[in-house]
């Protein structure tokens, strides 16, 4: 069975290793074992007493109850701690749609929240949900969400807060997207990778899984929390029918999680806090700067504030995003990403303010474009 090119990967697999200055990753700063470690008081020395035989399956109970505290309403056995965060969005295209069934989508949107529920129900049995660009704002309608259910229509995924836009619904339409998924029967497959990273002035919402028991919800460490390379994930699938056949697609992806990764991910949750404001930190001082320079190039850009989330979708006045991208990242070593690995088109490019680098990064690129 075919399934389409994962772009935004190839993308990275690309440039990431080799293209000094980063504007564009989704991800935070990142730290040290070591450092992590010391935060959550402690020591390297446990962490070298780590068996590293298999571990439970659904994840380590002292885990899943850590995990399940960050929630209101989710219980330590709705946890199903994954492989990798990815793993999620597979687990739950495979567990809980046929090929036929029709899925709502965003767009644009990561692209493996397209491309891997096409995957499973066919091409054409996805439905994009768009968001609409406003002179200063991304916007989502609910009544264009209404417009694509159909009796066919199975789930709706989404992502919040939203890579790549930075839209973050109010609370007040997060609980009509809930009412629309409970009164037709559909699943919410949320995606929140980004939870919790909210810009001063925006509303917070609370997690999906605490909104509605017909959601999904993704989360993990990599993005809020700056971890990637621990490659923890979660699932909170609060009904236990579902999570049974989710469990038995994980033990033919991932069977269960790396012991060193379950080890160093109850250490992040000691501090999750912590970890989180200091990403949120550097995030608005990112912004600060990054609006300074949209100042200066009114006529280049359209800048359309990100509410939440590490990233931002840029309107970028150049014939094509893609050819100015290699071209900068040759010339000047700098990093910007088309946005046409996100289902959008090759005038948008995507930011990203996580990173301690993007104020020297910017800088770089500023210096380029007035060469
Ligand atoms: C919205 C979204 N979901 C899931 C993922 C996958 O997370 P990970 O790379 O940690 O597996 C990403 C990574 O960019 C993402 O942006």
């Amino acid at each position: 069975m075919n399934i389409a090119p994962f772009e935004t990967e190839h993308f990275y697999a690309q440039y990431e290793f080799n293209t000094p200055y980063q504007l564009c990753n989704s991800d935070c700063e990142t730290v040290t074992i070591g450092a992590l470690l010391e935060m959550a008081d402690m020591s390297l020395e446990q962490f070298g007493l780590q068996a590293l035989g298999y571990t439970e399956s659904q994840g380590n109970p002292h885990l899943r109850e850590s995990i399940a505290a960050m929630y209101q309403h989710v219980q330590p056995e709705d946890v199903v701690v994954l492989g990798t965060p990815i793993e999620g969005i597979y687990l739950t295209a495979r567990a809980l749609l046929e090929p036929g069934d029709e899925v709502i989508v965003l767009s644009p949107a990561y692209d493996a929240l397209i491309n891997m529920f096409a995957h499973v129900v066919g091409p054409s049995n996805v439905k994009k949900w768009r968001f609409q660009p406003q002179p200063s704002a991304w916007t989502l309608e609910l009544d264009d969400l209404r417009r694509l259910l159909s009796p066919r229509t199975k789930m709706v995924v989404v992502n919040f807060p939203h890579n790549p836009t930075g839209y973050l619904p109010t609370p007040q339409m997060q609980r009509a997207l809930a009412e629309i998924v409970e009164a037709h029967n559909l699943w919410l497959f949320c995606d929140e990778m980004y939870f919790g990273l909210v810009h001063s002035g925006t509303p917070p919402i609370p997690s999906a899984a605490d909104v509605s028991k017909r959601a999904i919800v993704l989360s993990g460490l990599s993005k809020t929390y700056g971890l990637p390379g621990l490659r923890s994930g979660w699932l909170i699938v609060q009904d236990k029918a579902t999570r049974d056949r989710l469990m038995n697609w994980k033990f033919y992806t991932s069977i269960c999680p790396p012991a060193p990764t379950e080890f160093l991910a109850v250490a992040a949750l000691r501090v999750w806090r912590e970890l989180r404001d200091k990403n949120i930190a550097q995030i608005e001082q990112n912004l600060a700067l990054a609006e300074v320079f949209f100042q200066r190039w009114p006529a280049l850009f359209t800048w359309r504030r990100p509410l939440a989330g590490s990233t931002a979708l840029v309107g970028y006045h150049v014939p094509s995003v893609s050819a100015v991208a290699a071209q900068l990242a040759a010339e000047a070593g700098v990093l910007i990403h088309p946005a046409t690995t996100l289902d959008s088109d090759d005038r948008h490019m995507r930011m990203g303010f996580g990173r301690a680098g993007f104020g020297k990064a910017l800088r770089r690129f500023e210096a380029w474009l007035g060469r």
